[in-house]
């Protein structure tokens, strides 16, 4: 039987929200724990398809991986498997992070090619040209990553892009290498400063989290940690322009509000009252009398009337996420005037509009920007989610639409969102989840 969800448009989203640790952080906090031999605790952890995937990874690796709630414990052994080619390593993209710490710990490593979203190309030639730096060789054979160093020491490293995986998996095999080794034009996702925290907390040197040029002084061993695992960003921006597009009000708790500074910016210009209640770090009146920093983890999105077109361009972090362009759309396909959406990471992410259109958008592309032309409301259809975002950004739609909207292939909702139902019908929304044959149209 295929699940689907059933979506019954034109509820208000009204209420609180708890979101729990970012699906970006914790696969990547449980590759790092590869780095250190002995038993390391993570909490916070989502309940989603990725984690028991990820802990299958680490098992073939000869890990001991125990997920009990929200906590992970996974113990490593002093002497690990090299070769990371298990079934599971080709469901989810975050495998291909085990790729820096087994050549850390092992000088050697054989990583099978990585799955995940069909969002677009996604090739690893930065990961291979960072390590080759660091003394690492490696090229494609049969499918796997085959990589082996004699020693890794430290290395200028100059990023041609701010690749998240990149990043994380030089930075995870430079913490062990001999020397310094200096990434730059680095990622700065709130998630890279998630790992580097972990990685210090383990005893790793590390300077420059957060900004483009990350300083890695290498260390002979790490050891284990217990680690809080960030909110997720990504699904508490989805429940803001729920709120938005529904006209509702959501306050959203767990999420640090300024690893979403221009999300919330973007969707006060469509028109919401954003409110990020105030716990101060310093007293107010700060340089250039700009507001005190907060310590803040929940913000409140209301929105009134409906919104109003805003042009979203997508780029890594402090940008606007590309995770969050199907979101932009679908606000877009139903607010006043016409938006741009321009999508600079992943180009097959538009493939999307193609669902959207069925639902009644008016929207095209020519595979860079799309241009939405918001209507009234939007109709609804049986749809498919083609990725995880997506199939949430059409969820986001079905809300808007007259009737029932069906949103098929689901599992993608899964891999990402934890009680994605429960919460939306807290929140008062109408979405079941449904066991039936789909129709396709
Ligand atoms: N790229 C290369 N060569 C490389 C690496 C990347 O050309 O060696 C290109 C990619 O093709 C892409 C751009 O660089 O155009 C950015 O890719 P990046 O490496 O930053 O992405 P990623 O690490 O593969 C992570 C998230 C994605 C998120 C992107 C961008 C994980 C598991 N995935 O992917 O999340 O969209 O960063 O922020 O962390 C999702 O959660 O739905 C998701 C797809």
């Amino acid at each position: 039987m295929t699940e689907h969800f059933r979506v019954h448009g034109g509820a208000r989203l009204v209420g609180a929200v708890d979101v729990v640790g970012a699906k970006n952080s914790v696969l990547k906090l449980m590759a790092a724990a590869l780095l250190a031999e002995g038993t390391t605790t993570l909490t916070n952890c989502p309940r989603i398809l990725d984690v028991p995937l990820m802990a299958d990874v680490l098992r073939s690796l000869g890990c001991v991986v125990e997920i009990d709630g929200d906590t992970v414990v996974i113990t490593t052994p002093g002497e690990l498997n090299h070769r990371a080619d298990s079934a599971s390593m080709g469901k989810l993209r975050a495998s291909v992070c085990v790729l820096g710490p087994l050549i850390g710990r092992c000088k050697r490593a054989v990583v099978a090619l990585p799955g995940g979203d069909a969002i677009g190309s996604r090739p690893l030639d930065m990961h291979q040209n960072g390590l080759r730096q660091l003394g690492a060789h490696s090229e494609i054979d049969h499918g796997c990553v085959v990589a082996e160093a004699k020693g890794l020491h430290g290395a200028q490293i100059w990023l041609d892009f701010p690749s998240v995986g990149a990043t994380e998996n030089i930075l995870m095999a430079a913490v062990l290498a001999n020397g310094t080794t200096v990434i730059d034009n680095a990622a700065r996702e709130p998630e890279i400063v998630d790992l580097c925290t972990m990685l210090q907390q383990m005893g790793g040197k590390i300077e420059g989290a957060g900004t483009s040029t990350l300083t890695v002084h290498g260390v002979d061993s790490l050891q284990p940690t217990e680690h809080r695992v960030i909110g997720d960003r990504i699904v508490g921006a989805t429940w803001a322009f729920a709120a938005a597009m529904t006209r509702g009000d959501v306050t959203v708790r767990g999420v640090d509000p300024h690893h979403l500074d221009l999300v919330l910016e973007k969707l006060r210009m469509a028109g919401a009252d954003v409110t990020v209640p105030s716990h101060p770090l310093r007293p107010a009146g700060g340089r250039d009398g700009a507001p005190p920093p907060t310590d803040s983890q929940e913000f409140r999105v209301r929105q009134a009337d409906r919104p109003t077109a805003v042009d979203f361009v997508t780029l890594p972090y402090p940008g606007f996420a590309t995770d969050l362009q199907p979101f932009a759309i679908a606000l877009a396909s139903i607010a006043e005037g016409t938006s741009m959406i321009t999508e600079n990471l992943f180009e097959a992410r538009f493939r999307f509009i193609e669902e959207m259109v069925r639902l009644g958008a008016d929207a095209r592309t020519d595979g860079h920007h799309a241009v939405v032309r918001g209507v009234e409301r939007l109709s609804s259809a049986p749809v498919w989610a083609p990725d995880i975002r997506a199939g949430v950004g059409l969820v986001l739609a079905g809300l808007c639409a007259e009737g029932t909207t069906e949103v098929w292939d689901v599992f993608h909702i899964d891999r990402g969102y934890p009680l994605f139902v429960e919460n939306m019908t807290n929140l008062g929304a109408d979405v079941r989840r449904v066991n039936a044959e789909p129709e396709r149209a």
